[in-house]
């Protein structure tokens, strides 16, 4: 890959940035012929690179462009759309990609699955290129040493098939959904239900790929230790374009074992979360029991959803004597492959119709509903008369509903430090509010994100403070955005702070030093120290 050469065309870039409008425009040729000659200078391919880029006249854009937007509320005909679509097959494409965007200087928006929240994967307020990664998804799985490298496009569901296809006693610690893409999930933090046993993603990631702002293709060893530590949870989209991980996959039994449990009020939820509170972040590590709250007409639902790395006989008696109020039997106990837990996780009706380990390659391209996400931190158990107003919101409203995930085992022997993600020993759970809907209408929309809203601050009392923190990968614009102007430092204090709480100086510390000029900026992303700007 050639070294950047300063760009003859940039002139012509700048003069497109300020011409664009954000929203559609007519066709522009030339932005997609300038910028397939920048790739054809820059880029090592044997792929006709006019097939890796597409722009709004071509007819396949909108399908490209929709394939991975998981949120319907930013594929509607006022959402900005980008001015080019790359779409990778080598890394010398993302190499390129960059420099050309760069001496374009027009933003970059780095995609993989596409799950963020807020959609600022493939949405910019400024004119962009989005560079989809789904087509890097190769995985090679290296069982004796218990590794594998996985490309930034993959999707989990892929990632989990093919640890499968070589070892039935092995996993990966990562989402329950399977089209999670590799490159937002893992860099931002990334949890499922071993957490408790082998802690998050970026507690397993033993080496990355990563190209620069300048177009290098590094390694941890080039890339050197502190933007290796800054990857591992302080999201990737700040410090460059994440080509691989390469992983530890996991040890697991050949028999897991899986249940769930529901019950409302008159069947004394209450008291079901109050005992799940004190057992769920301190029990056996092997167990792993999320709890859904959700209103469900008059009353409302507690259900524990819950994976046990072992056999039913082994977990019945640490619950009977733990969790007594749970009221486990064997009975409720479904026992199988660590791989069907993961079936079972994403879709209990899938699983209980037979589906197959080969449901988890379905990337479910071009499907979405409209959602919002918020999440907080919970370090003190939340008292009866907390969990008593949570359950009247919940019910008055009518749809949100909220997910307690349990931190504890492992989670809480990483010091808080040792990645940017600082949410460690302390933290007895960490609460998702979620509501998700069909109706496109702008009011739902409005009554649906004021929900959620209003329950995160009817929560206040309860949760962590000073700061309030939030978890990465369950973006909310709500916390705080960057306009990366003259105030972006003070900007990206607020919900840096957040999110990272103490890491986040360090996190600025390393992307002033890799990308002084900001070229990897978004509504959340790491701004550089005001001081060397
Ligand atoms: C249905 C659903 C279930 C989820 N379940 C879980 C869960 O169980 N556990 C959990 O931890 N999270 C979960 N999440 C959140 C998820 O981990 C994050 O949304 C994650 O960022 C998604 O990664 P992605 O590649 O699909 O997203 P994208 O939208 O592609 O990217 C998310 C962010 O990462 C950046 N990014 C993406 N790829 C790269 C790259 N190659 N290089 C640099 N930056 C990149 C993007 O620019 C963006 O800022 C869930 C999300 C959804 C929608
Ligand atoms: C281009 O790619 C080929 C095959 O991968 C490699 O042998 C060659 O060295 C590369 N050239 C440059 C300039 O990177
Ligand atoms: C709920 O708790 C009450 C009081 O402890 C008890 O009498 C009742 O049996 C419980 N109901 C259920 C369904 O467990
Ligand atoms: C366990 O299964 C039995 C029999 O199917 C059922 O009656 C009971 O309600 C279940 N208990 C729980 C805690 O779900
Ligand atoms: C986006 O909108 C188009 C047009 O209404 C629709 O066909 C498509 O299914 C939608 N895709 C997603 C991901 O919402
Ligand atoms: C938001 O929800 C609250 C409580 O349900 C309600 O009182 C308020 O009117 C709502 N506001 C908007 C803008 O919908």
């Amino acid at each position: 890959m050639a070294k950047p050469s300063l760009f003859y065309l940039s002139a012509a870039f700048v003069f497109l940035s300020v011409s664009s409008s954000l929203s559609a425009r007519p066709p522009n040729p030339p932005i997609h012929d300038t910028f397939l000659q920048c790739l054809t200078q820059h880029a090592n391919s044997t792929t006709p690179l006019a097939d890796i880029v597409f722009d709004n006249t071509n007819p396949k854009f909108p399908i490209v462009l929709a394939n991975y937007i998981r949120n319907a509320g930013f594929n509607t005909s006022s959402t900005t759309k980008p001015l080019l679509i790359v779409t990778p097959m080598v890394e010398s494409h993302v190499q390129a990609a960059v420099l050309c965007a760069k001496s374009a200087n027009v933003q970059l928006r780095i995609r993989s699955g596409g799950h963020d929240y807020e959609g600022l994967s493939y949405i910019s307020p400024k004119p962009f290129i989005l560079l989809d990664m789904s087509n890097l998804r190769t995985i090679t799985v290296d069982v004796k040493n218990e590794l594998a490298v996985v490309q930034a496009g993959a999707i989990l569901g892929e990632l989990y098939y093919r640890i499968w296809e070589k070892s039935k006693v092995h996993g990966f610690s990562a989402a329950v959904c399977p089209t999670v893409g590799v490159g937002g999930h893992i860099s931002g933090g990334g949890y499922g239900t071993m957490l408790r046993k082998y802690g998050l993603s970026v507690d397993n990631v033993i080496d990355a790929q990563i190209v620069d702002v300048k177009g290098n293709l590094l390694n941890r060893k080039t890339m050197g230790e502190d933007l290796f530590w800054a990857i591992r949870g302080g999201g990737g989209a700040s410090f460059g374009v994440i080509v691989s991980f390469t992983i530890k996959i996991v040890p697991v039994p050949e028999t897991v074992t899986f249940f769930r449990v529901d019950r409302t009020l008159e069947q004394n939820a209450t008291d079901l979360v109050l005992q799940w509170q004190q057992v769920a972040p301190t029990t056996d590590d092997r167990l792993f029991m999320r709890l859904l709250l959700s209103p469900s007409g008059k009353t409302a639902t507690a259900s524990v959803v819950a994976l046990f790395l072992g056999g039913a006989n082994e977990l019945l008696p640490i619950l009977d004597k733990q969790f007594p109020l749970l009221g486990l039997k064997k009975e409720n106990c479904t026992e199988g492959r660590w791989i069907d837990s993961v079936i079972w996780f994403d879709d209990e009706e899938a699983f209980e119709k037979g589906a197959k380990p080969e449901v988890l390659l379905e990337r479910n391209p071009n499907w979405a509903l409209f959602l919002k996400r918020k999440s907080d931190y919970v370090q003190n158990a939340i008292p009866r008369e907390g969990l008593e107003l949570l359950w009247k919101t919940i019910i008055e409203m009518g749809k949100t509903g909220l997910a307690f995930n349990p931190y504890g085992g492992k989670m809480s022997q990483i010091l808080p430090d040792a990645t940017p993600f600082p949410h460690r020993k302390g933290n007895l759970f960490k609460i998702q509010y979620s509501v998700t809907w069909s109706d496109p209408s702008p009011a739902a929309a409005q009554n649906f994100l004021n929900q959620t809203r209003v329950l995160y601050s009817v929560m206040t009392p309860y949760v962590s403070k000073n700061p309030r923190s939030a978890f990465l990968n369950y973006r909310d614009i709500d916390i705080g955005t960057n306009s990366f102007g003259k105030n972006s430092f003070e900007e990206g204090e607020v919900y840096g702070a957040k999110y990272f709480n103490a890491n986040f100086q360090r996190l600025v510390k390393v992307k002033t030093a890799v990308d002084p000029e900001n070229f990897f900026a978004y509504e959340q992303s790491i701004p550089v120290s005001p001081t060397k700007a």
